[in-house]
This record gives structure tokens, sequence and C-alpha cells, in this order.
């Protein structure tokens, strides 16, 4: 899908099974090579990325069926530990794989991942962890081997809580030998879900969800089943995208409180959001609202992965917003999409502010991640005209937002 059509003007509503996380699911499918026997992934999403991971799979030899959101795999027949180049470059995620190919079959190697649309995004926190377990690391050419005989836990102290540093740091620890202890680790809900996988699979994992995990090494990891969490980036997208239609949105397994720090800045923003057990509903708000300040942080902070939908609800919030960006070091690359549909933004090294303007306008955009392009469909939904501080449907003819999507990378 290289372009999408927006037609603006159309108020959400309705009700919506929001489906399992990429991002938990991407670390689940690498953790299966470190099994022996066959294991049934639920809930898995329908996403390129996700097909991606599952011919990496493949291209090492396992048995691999996806069958209406159910992988099975057995990869009880992988025999390389070499990924092929083609499809390294199509996704950075394939960079879960490192630590457990490496601790199951004690070598591995990959092409090195360059930096992508958001920022530099090394992957030194991770060979450092490994080197730690014990793993020699050698980076030459562009590409990276690494090999060991047996990883040994060891203790390893994360200089930022990197969340797929931690996911391939504990993957690889349960099956060194003895105690490995992950310092200022990533507290994602992914991690947790991670960690409650290779639970499934027989591994000894404690401390997952908070910045201190342990890992007690085990000499194997066995088959299982497991369940998928649900997305909570694409929880908060569709209560933003609900919000900014002034549209009446039930979304359905969910977990609030994975989505604490998004209800509660849109709630600042004047979005009305209930939530109970495992539902979130968004429903007509007045008129949006500008926010103080948003700065987005690893978990339990507002997700770098929202910050742009948000942006493009604020960029229509009566009122300037200031939203900082911590995490990535360039992450505004649809800023510049946005002002072309007639925001008002301007940026100052990582800090945006964000005037709200009365509409958005239809306009030929492009969106360079995955994210940026979420915000870009939010932004080309929204042609609410504002009447008397109510919102209204304008004409559905008056915005066309042409959103062409290319060069999409996975976050
Ligand atoms: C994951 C998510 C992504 C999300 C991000 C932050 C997946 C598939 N992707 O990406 O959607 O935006 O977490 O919540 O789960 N860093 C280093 N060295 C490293 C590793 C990271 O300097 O070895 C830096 C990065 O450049 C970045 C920061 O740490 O500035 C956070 O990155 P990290 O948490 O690792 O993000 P990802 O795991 O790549």
């Amino acid at each position: 899908m290289e372009r999408l059509v927006i037609e603006g003007g159309r108020r959400l509503a309705g009700s919506l099974r929001v489906h399992g996380s990429k991002n938990a699911a991407l670390p689940i499918l690498a953790a299966v090579t470190m099994a022996d026997e066959e294991t049934l992934i639920r809930d898995v999403p329908n996403l390129e990325d996700i097909h991606v991971m599952l011919d990496i799979l493949r291209s090492v030899g396992a048995k691999v069926r996806y069958v209406d959101h159910q992988v099975y795999i057995d990869p009880t027949s992988i025999e390389t530990t070499v990924i092929p180049d083609h499809l390294m470059s199509q996704m950075r995620s394939s960079i879960f794989l490192m630590g457990p190919l490496l601790a199951r079959f004690g070598m591995v190697r990959i092409s090195k991942p360059g930096g992508c649309s958001i920022g530099s995004r090394p992957i030194d926190f991770h060979l450092k962890g490994l080197e730690q377990l014990g793993a020699e690391v050698i980076d030459r050419h562009g590409y990276i081997e690494c090999r060991a005989n047996r990883l040994r836990g060891g203790a390893i102290f994360l200089d930022f809580p990197s969340v797929g540093a931690t996911e391939n740091l504990m993957m690889a620890a349960c099956l060194a030998e003895g105690e490995t202890v992950i310092g200022n680790a990533a507290r994602e809900p992914e991690i947790r879900d991670l960690a409650a996988f290779l639970t499934t699979l027989g591994a000894r994992i404690s401390g997952a969800g908070d910045d201190t995990i342990v890992i007690e090494g085990v000499r194997r990891l066995h088959g299982g089943q497991f369940d998928v969490s649900p997305d909570r980036i694409v929880t908060g997208t569709l209560l933003i995208a609900g919000a900014v239609t002034g549209g009446h949105v039930v979304l359905t397994n969910v977990r609030p409180s994975d989505s604490t720090a998004v209800i509660m800045k849109l709630r600042e923003a004047g979005v009305q959001i209930s939530a109970s057990r495992d539902i979130l509903e968004v429903r007509e708000s007045s008129e949006l609202r500008a926010i103080d300040r948003v700065q987005t942080a690893p978990f339990p902070g507002f997700p770098t992965d929202l910050q742009a939908p948000l942006m493009a609800l604020l960029s229509m919030a009566k009122g300037t917003s200031i939203v900082s960006e911590t995490v990535f070091e360039d992450r505004f690359r649809h800023v510049p999409e946005l002002l072309r549909m007639g925001a008002s933004i301007k940026v100052d090294l990582r800090t945006a502010f964000v005037r709200g303007v009365k509409e958005l306008s239809g306009a030929p955009v492009s969106a360079t991640d995955l994210r940026a392009g979420a915000a870009l469909v939010v932004a080309g939904d929204d042609i609410v005209a504002r009447t008397k501080g109510r919102r209204a449907r304008a004409s559905p003819f008056s915005t066309v937002c042409y959103c062409t999507l290319w060069n999409i990378v996975d976050a």
C-alpha cells in the first residue's frame, strides 16, 4: 500500500477490538527460536513487519504456519543462524534474533542495521550487553557476528532503558549459565509480555516491568502457547482519531493501565474518555484545548510512538501546546507535512511549539515512518468545523487529504 487517499470530515463511530501488539509480537517470534518444540502464538497482527519476521524464521529453517492471527512455529529444523541481507534490511527488528540465536546455537551473523527516519538508532547497548554475557562480537565490513560456546550470566547496566536491548539481553540470558541482572532496564508492557512468554517456555525471570530484571539461566526452553497482549500504540492512535473527529469510539480488548499517560494527556486536551477493565471509550468532546507541555519518555511516560498522532490533534486544539521529544533525536519529520496541511508549528531542537488552527486542509503529504503516517491519517480525518464552541461536521468535500505513504520503516 503506497498511497492512501483520505476524505476527511466523517465522525468516527463504532466499536473495535484492538489486535495484538506488533512490538510485543516481534521479540516473542524471535524468542521462539530458543525453544526445542513447536510453539503456538495467538493474536499476532497481520502486518508487513510480522510477515518479514516470519520469512526470516523460514529462511533459517524453522517451519512456520500463519493461520488467522495464529502462528505455529517449529524451530527444531533451524539449520543456519545467518540472517539473509535482503530480509535483514527490510526490518530493523531482525536484531531481536541476535540474542536468541546466539544463546541457542552459539553463533549469529546479521548485516548491521543503519540509521533510520527517526534517528541514528545505534545497537551498541545490545552488543555491549552480549559481550558482558561472554560473547565475542566481531563488527566488520557491515556485518556483525557474535560467538559464544555458552553464554554466562552477568551484570548489565543499560545507559538508557532501551526497549530492544532489554528484550534482546533478557532473551539471551534465559539460556546463559547462571544469573543475569539487567539494571536500568526498560519497563514497557512489551517487556512484561516477552517475560511472560519466556516463562511459559520454562525460563526463570523476575522483575520484568521494573527497572531491574533478574534472569536465572536454564538448560533448555520447551514449547508452549501464548496470547499476545493488545497493542497500546494502536489503542492510543484510535483514541486520538476518535477525539479528532468528534466521534464516539469504543475500544475493546485494551489494557487502560498501559495507556495511563495517553489518557491523562487527552483528558487535559478536553477529550472525554472513560475506562473500565478492558474497554476504553471516547465520547464526543467539545472544544479541544492545548496542552501546556507533553514530553515523551520511556514507560510509564508518554510514548514516543504517539507523539506524532498527538501533535496532529494538538494542531487543531485551541491555544499553544509544547511537545518535547526526548527518546529519539530526529522524530519531528511529520512537522513539515502537517504544515502543508495548514498547521502552525515551530520546532526548536527537540521541542515543538504547536499553535492550534481552526481546521486543516487536505494536501499531498508523505509519511516518513509508520507513526508519522498514522499522524497524517489522523490529521486527514479532521475537518470538523467548530461553531460556537461545538464541533459540527463540515462539508465532506471541503478537505481531501492525499497521504502518500512511502519508505516506511518499522519503529
Ligand atoms: C522500540 C519500539 C519503538 C519505540 C521505542 C521507544 C519495537 C519494535 N520498537 O524501539 O516502536 O519507539 O522502543 O519506545 O519495539 N539506543 C542506543 N543504543 C542502543 C539502543 C538504543 O543509543 O543500543 C537509543 C536509541 O537510539 C533511542 C533510545 O535509545 O534514542 C531508545 O531506543 P529503544 O528503546 O532501543 O527503541 P527500540 O527498541 O529500537
